[in-house]
């Protein structure tokens, strides 16, 4: 696995170099295409989204220099902050929302960003596919399913899937594959491989599932894009991390 011990993305950071950035995207990438291979899959079929939150523009401008396009975000007010200066210098960058939308964010959403991974609810469903006819702009959606029924987690669950696909279709919103995070105590092929199944049956070609403990499984499962943060770009500073996976302090 690349070394995801890399110091935590700072100015001292910055002024050290942060070419294990470089060194760790040649790893994962390595990774990803002999995960593919090993089950006969071509390489070229699985894309790598970045994951860059909490990391700074000089970081994501390192992974940019070393052929990276693909980026994933949690939110919108960070990625307003740091990608429309880097897509003026690289216009061919595709960004993913791979966090929670909220509603009142969605036009800026629409604007900015290219997929949204994390479409979770049919509130949301409505508001993009309004705000995307209103900008006339229209982006690839994936669904994200809730698939260990985790009531902490967004997501649709497994047994809402049918009729909330059918919702977004009614919506004209375009809904081209499923995403999921797995539970961080369980097994992550048997959700991997639920996600693969849900996905088959409704003819969605298109499948986001592995972050950096798992990609490869992921991979061998059928993924077509892996969501990539710590192992690339380091260890994100507390702030960053998720609140799933932080156990709060006994008061
Ligand atoms: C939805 C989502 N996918 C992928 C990642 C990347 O995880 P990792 O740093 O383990 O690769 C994150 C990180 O927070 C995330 O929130």
């Amino acid at each position: 696995m690349p070394d995801t011990t890399a110091p935590e993305a700072t100015e001292d950071t910055a002024a050290a170099g942060l070419s294990y950035i470089a060194e760790n995207l040649a790893l994962v990438r390595g990774q990803m295409a002999d995960a593919a291979r090993s089950v006969e899959r071509p390489p070229s079929q699985v894309v790598l989204v970045a994951v860059s939150k909490t990391h700074g523009t000089p970081a994501v401008e390192v992974a940019l220099a070393a052929g990276q396009r693909v980026f994933g975000e949690n939110r919108v007010q960070e990625a307003a902050a740091k990608f429309p200066a880097l897509r003026q210098q690289h216009p061919d960058l595709e960004l993913h929302l791979i966090g929670p939308l909220q509603t009142n964010k969605v036009r800026e959403a629409v604007a900015l960003f290219d997929v949204i991974e994390s479409v979770d609810r049919p509130k949301l469903a409505a508001a993009l596919a309004a705000e995307m006819a209103a900008q006339n702009r229209w982006l690839r959606c994936f669904v994200q399913v809730n698939t260990g029924e985790e009531p902490q987690k967004a997501g649709i669950l497994p047994g809402d899937l049918d009729g909330f696909l059918e919702e977004c279709r009614n919506l004209g919103l375009p809904v081209v594959g499923l995403m999921c995070i797995p539970p961080v105590d369980e097994e992550p092929a048997l959700h991997f491989a639920l996600l693969a199944g849900m996905a088959q049956r409704h003819g969605l070609p298109v499948l986001s599932m592995g972050m950096s403990g798992d990609y490869d499984v992921a991979i061998a499962l059928g993924a077509t894009h892996v969501r990539v943060g710590t192992a690339i770009f380091g260890r994100r500073p507390a702030a960053g991390i998720s609140p799933a996976a932080v156990v709060a302090p006994l008061s």
